[in-house]
């Protein structure tokens, strides 16, 4: 496959003064100073049912922003319905319309909405400038737009026809019979864009459930897509109870495929049901998921002391942790040590805590009540734990909003739950190793969680770094040499785990698109 010579989106930079610095401003004032009114889409018709929810911003919770609907049981099976009616007619729109599509939505985001994306981001997920930059713009628009330009090329290969005068072999891609249930998380509005809208490109009905603290950011995702043309019985919008969606979908027949980005508990219950549900398919629903993460940062005593604290501070807490790349634990050598911390505690104490809307903080909140409270269990845990010590950090305030500081921690044992459970916040572990043991934190890296999502080595001693690359070859889906664990680009790097983080699908490559297919080979003998 070519390189398109498309150049990633790029991230703005809003200075004082910018073009962009001044229309954000607009667009948030504007998504602040009301409470909008999101229905439930499915088809065209908009539905609201008695079952009212609101959003509110995470760093100022008595702030609401949006209103919208859970869709009952019998409004998520409504919806199965109209997908499954409008299947056959929207699998006939060539894909090339479809392509042409998604690259007028993502000009129409890169343009026109830009700063609605990022204002609904800010507000709704807590993000800073930045962090609503590299995801509701930059991340969004190359998934929109890559996808559909791999999708083009990549479904021009046709099967060999070595007698075409007798014999003409061809590969039709078809969407997969039934519909497909996208389940979304609160912190990359981009992945919500990505799970519901790539399976309609390629020619899918597609039942999307946000996340209730995205709502705002999501329904304007789905506005841009329905503007650019896609047809509302392509995708419906359905914010619901997570057990109601779960039940319904995984009790229809149609059910081909959910595409699902949130706990390894919730993906492991959709599994269970459709266990319990695999008499009554049609087809054999394909499953693809992200799921958690405990990234590691492993450092060798012979690394750029620099990159390490500025890359392990930036994985740790940027967006407050929440990122599901973030780097949770670190293993730092003893020689190191005095240097990495001093670095790491001094920085620490500069980064400003507060309301993301405020063009110079540097984390916002974290998304809710359910997560201050499981974050603020860790920082009481360290606080209460002999071979635990809080470094920096540690306090956690929930009066205005859900604030976290960002809380470095340094451990004793290296197999407390603090280095081995996801936290999903901004906690930070470490882990001192005396040098000599440098071989057994790759052991510990490798295989002290359940997990294998992103993980990030540090060292110059090249013949050290070849040995570990090689020995963590499982260890993460997203693996990084003398860089973070966060900050994956689509087209770049494309973004996906194993073991209990994933499917070992990646967003933002080449397969993505076509693995959303039922391909049919065709012979024709003339
Ligand atoms: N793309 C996001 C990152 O790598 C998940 O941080």
């Amino acid at each position: 496959i070519k390189d398109f010579q498309v150049e990633n989106e790029p991230v703005l930079g809003y200075m004082p003064g910018s073009v962009e610095r001044r229309e954000l401003e607009g667009a948030l004032e504007k998504h602040s100073s009301r409470v909008a009114e999101v229905p439930i889409m499915i088809g065209d018709k908009e539905y609201r049912t008695d079952l009212v929810q609101h959003q509110v911003m995470p760093h100022k919770h008595t702030h609401k922003i949006a209103k919208f609907y859970w869709a009952t049981h019998e409004l998520v099976q409504k919806a199965i319905d109209v997908a499954i009616a409008a299947r056959p007619a929207w699998e006939r729109v060539p894909l090339s319309e479809k392509f042409d599509i998604w690259l007028k939505a993502a000009d129409l985001m890169a343009g026109k909405y830009r700063q609605d994306l990022n204002a609904t981001t800010m507000l709704g997920q807590s993000k800073t400038v930045i962090q609503a930059e590299i995801d509701a713009a930059a991340e969004l628009i190359d998934f929109i737009r890559f996808n559909a330009l791999y999708a083009k090329e990549g479904t021009k290969w046709q099967p060999r026809s070595p007698e075409p005068n007798s014999t003409v072999n061809k590969l039709r891609l078809r969407g997969l019979e039934g519909f497909v249930a996208a389940v979304s998380p609160f912190n990359f509005t981009a992945i919500g864009g990505n799970l519901a809208f790539t399976p309609a490109m390629m020619g899918n009905v597609v039942l999307w459930k946000p996340s209730d603290t995205a709502i705002l950011s999501n329904y304007t995702v789905y506005q841009i897509m329905r503007e650019a043309g896609v047809p509302g019985e392509a995708v419906s919008f359905i914010p619901t109870d997570g057990p109601v969606f779960g039940d319904t979908i995984t009790k229809s027949p149609h059910l081909a495929a959910i595409n699902f980005t949130g706990s390894v508990p919730t993906f492991q219950r959709l599994w269970n049901q459709m266990g319990q549900n695999l008499n009554g398919y049609r087809s054999f629903p394909r499953l693809v998921g992200e799921c958690g993460g405990k990234n590691y940062h492993l450092v060798h005593p012979s690394a750029d002391i620099t990159s390490v604290i500025n890359g392990t501070l930036r994985s740790a807490f940027e967006y407050c942790g929440q990122k599901c790349s973030a780097c949770s634990r670190a293993y730092i050598p003893e020689s190191l040590w005095p240097q990495v911390k001093d670095g790491l505690v001094s920085i620490q104490k500069t980064l400003k805590v507060g309301d993301p809307c405020e063009f110079d903080s540097f984390m916002g909140a974290v998304i809710d009540k359910k997560a201050f409270d499981r974050i603020s269990g860790y920082v009481n845990h360290a606080k209460s734990s002999p071979n635990l010590t809080i470094l920096a950090g540690g306090k956690c305030d929930e009066s205005v909003g859900y604030f976290v500081e960002p809380t470095i921690v340094e451990t004793k044992d290296p197999k407390d739950r603090i280095m081995t459970e996801e936290i999903f916040g901004p906690v930070l572990s470490i882990y001192v190793y005396p040098d000599s043991q440098v071989d057994q934190m790759i052991s510990l890296a490798n295989y002290s969680t359940p997990y294998a999502l992103t993980g990030a080595i540090f060292g110059q001693d090249q013949e050290w770094l070849h040995k570990a690359t090689e020995a963590l070859k499982d260890s993460a889906g997203n693996f990084y040499i003398n860089d973070k664990s966060t900050g994956s680009v689509v087209a770049q790097q494309p973004f996906g785990g194993a073991r209990m983080s994933g499917t070992n699908d990646k967003a933002g490559g080449l397969q993505y698109a076509l693995k959303w297919t039922s391909p049919q080979a065709v012979k024709q003998t003339m």
